[in-house]
């Protein structure tokens, strides 16, 4: 069984490999996308930036259930695909939406800055900030056969989302096998197997609260029938290991990958739900900056 997933795997990973589009450099870049792939000019794009003054809190929305995510015998096959570095995973892993849906995961990827150490890359932003860099799960609904059913239809796909802020201090060892594989992908189409990874651990500790709307793919075709779930609790990564992962991988222009990230989106009305309030409601909701309340807050000295 797991020959037969590896091989599906690795025969998707083989057809996003041949879409042609880029962030910048081969046509259609990243303003272009529409050009060639209407649907990239679409009403529910992703990302967005996430307004928290705006995101409507839901007190009937559980936190999703990520099942087998902590598995440590898998092996996973990660392949440069020319857009990301993608690691393939089983259909064992599965999340069960707070709705009851079941969405199986196909395959998980990540988005990052570069060129200086201050350019980040997440897609997503959170009132405007764009952190180090984001990580998506993407699953398909488990009532269609297959992620090649699922991803054509309305209610196909959802992605599980977080984002990567850089903490100089703390090297963070549940990246470090993934890291040292980068090397054995540098050019587009290569591929090589991760061992000794747990899923479950790249993401971030609390996987309760999140943000929930409805979206689309971040790369062509720009397909509108993703469910997002971006957790509000970011991973860490030290600021030499978000270095590693913006240098290591080179697009099919032999250049180094690097931004390949999509800028947010118009909202067009939708609404951003949270099972989480946030915090600022909690300090009394001041239009001023800082809350009235800071000073309580802040035991630092000046
Ligand atoms: C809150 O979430 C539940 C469960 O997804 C949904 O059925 C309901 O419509 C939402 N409530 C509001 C007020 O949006
Ligand atoms: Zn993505």
């Amino acid at each position: 069984m797991r020959a037969v997933v590896t091989m599906v795997s690795l025969f998707f990973l083989g057809i996003q490999a041949l879409d042609h589009w880029s962030y910048s450099g081969d046509y259609p870049q990243l303003n272009e996308w529409s050009e060639k792939y209407p649907t990239c000019g679409g009403q529910r794009q992703s990302p967005i930036d996430l307004q928290t003054k705006k995101v409507k809190y839901n007190k009937s929305l559980r936190a999703p259930i990520l099942v087998n995510y902590e598995e440590e015998e898998l092996e996973f096959p990660m392949t440069n695909n020319g857009h990301s570095v993608q690691i393939a995973l089983p259909d064992s892993m599965h999340m069960i939406d707070s709705d009851g849906t079941t969405y199986t995961a196909v395959q998980m990827h990540l988005h990052w800055g570069g060129g200086f150490p201050e350019i980040s890359g997440s897609e997503h932003t959170i009132d405007g900030m764009r952190r180090a860099m984001e990580v998506h799960v993407v699953h398909y609904n488990a009532n269609y056969e297959s992620f090649e059913k699922a991803k054509e239809q309305p209610d196909g796909l959802s992605v599980v989302a977080f984002l990567v802020e850089i903490n100089n201090y703390a090297e963070n060892t549940y990246y470090s096998s993934f890291i040292s594989e980068l090397a054995n992908v540098r050019n587009p189409g290569e591929s090589t197997t991760l061992k000794k990874v747990n899923i479950r651990n790249m993401l971030p500790q609390d996987i309760q609260h999140y943000y929930t709307y409805l979206g689309s793919l971040t790369t062509p075709p720009c397909t509108e029938n993703v469910k997002w779930f971006v957790f509000q609790d970011t991973t860490k990564l030290s600021l030499s290991q978000v270095m590693k992962i913006e240098n290591s991988i080179k697009d099919s222009n032999n250049q180094p990958l690097q931004n390949n990230y999509r800028e947010t989106q118009p909202l067009n009305g939708r609404v951003v739900e949270a099972n989480f309030q946030r915090y600022a409601l909690s300090m009394g909701d001041s239009p001023t900056y800082p809350p009235k309340s800071a000073h309580v807050l802040d035991s630092h000295p000046h």
